[in-house]
């Protein structure tokens, strides 16, 4: 997408952290929607699809931009998750710095991209809105944290919908790299159950708890069928012609990334989709082959590859 029209009309949006999901989230906004990333490069990226990108880099010490018009009584969704740098003192301190920010803006409607790493090791059971969070893990504790902080903040100032979210995919997220250059690795014999979510459908899921006849609360997105990932896994390297990967041993994973090999648990959305809300993208099976369809029509593969 290139050089398309900014969006006049309509309700504004701020999308706090315009990277993956959130680019998708501005790219389907009907109205005028602004795309804050600390990147240059990323924000001309941004402008040419029509979105008012917004240089902002949050708990870095530098001021903080003013919008050049306002948007009082408008929306905003907030991507950035915890810092998880090694050394960071405070994980949640550009979360933080940006609420007060878009709280500075006026903004009064809020939804928040969370994870359903929340609800810790289900062990294959299924988790919906309304199951309790039950952290197990770093990575689970410190989203269970900014859950907290965004909640605490916006209190009485916003409503607030918090978007729980499984693995995120679509073109150029998806296993095909690592598979086709040998790098992926089947932990476990990936016996362990999963979801994802397509990236379009996380911004339909957007859209829809921004509509004025939703209260705010939890919510869960999701595609519409737990799988093992291994059948998964078969699934692309039958469609790559790869050879299924190596399996190994937990232990052999580092150990910030084992939470996701360890979530092991089915996804419900059907919170969501009382709503009229439904994934576009209903499992991988779909997803995967316009993902991949996707990155071949960015990027044509050169003669004799696949
Ligand atoms: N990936 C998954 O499978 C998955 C699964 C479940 C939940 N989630 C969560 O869902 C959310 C969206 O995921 P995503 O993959 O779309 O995220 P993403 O592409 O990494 O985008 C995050 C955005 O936050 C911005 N950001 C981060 N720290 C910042 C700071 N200190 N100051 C200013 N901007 C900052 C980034 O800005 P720049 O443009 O400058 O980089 C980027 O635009 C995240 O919270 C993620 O943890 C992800």
């Amino acid at each position: 997408m290139g050089d398309a029209a900014v969006r006049e009309q309509g309700r504004p949006v701020v999308v706090c952290g315009c990277g993956y999901s959130g680019r998708a989230i501005a790219e389907h906004w009907p109205g005028p929607v602004w795309g804050t990333t600390r990147s240059e490069e990323r924000a001309a990226d941004l402008e040419s699809a029509g979105i008012r990108a917004v240089q902002a880099a949050f708990a870095a010490g530098e001021p903080l931009p003013t919008l050049p018009e306002s948007v009082a009584g408008g929306a905003a969704v907030l991507t950035m998750g915890p810092d998880r740098s090694p050394d960071v003192r405070d994980p949640h301190a550009a979360l933080a710095e940006a609420l007060d920010w878009l709280i500075r803006q006026g903004i009064t409607d809020v939804v928040y991209l969370s994870s359903t790493s929340v609800y810790g090791r289900s062990r294959g059971g299924e988790v919906t809105a309304a199951t309790p969070v039950n952290p197990e893990d770093e990575m689970g504790l410190r989203r269970v944290e900014a859950e907290t902080l965004v909640r605490d903040r916006l209190q009485g100032r916003s409503r607030l919908s918090t978007l729980r979210l499984p693995g995120i995919y679509g073109p150029g997220r998806t296993i095909r790299q690592r598979l086709e250059a040998g790098r992926y690795r089947l932990v476990e014999g990936g016996t362990m159950f999963s979801n994802r979510i397509f990236v379009d459908d996380i911004a339909t899921a957007v859209l829809r708890l921004l509509d004025e006849d939703v209260r705010g609360g939890i919510w869960i997105a999701c595609d519409d069928e737990p799988f093992q990932v291994r059948d998964m896994v078969r699934f692309a390297c039958d469609h790559l012609g790869c050879p299924m990967p190596p399996e190994v041993p937990l232990s052999s994973v580092p150990e910030r990334i084992r939470p996701f090999w360890q979530g092991n648990r089915r996804c419900n959305a059907d919170r969501l989709k009382a709503l009229g809300w439904a994934p576009r993208w209903p499992s991988y099976r779909e997803g995967l082959p316009e993902a991949w369809r996707r990155e071949d029509e960015e990027q044509p593969p050169a003669e004799g590859e696949r």
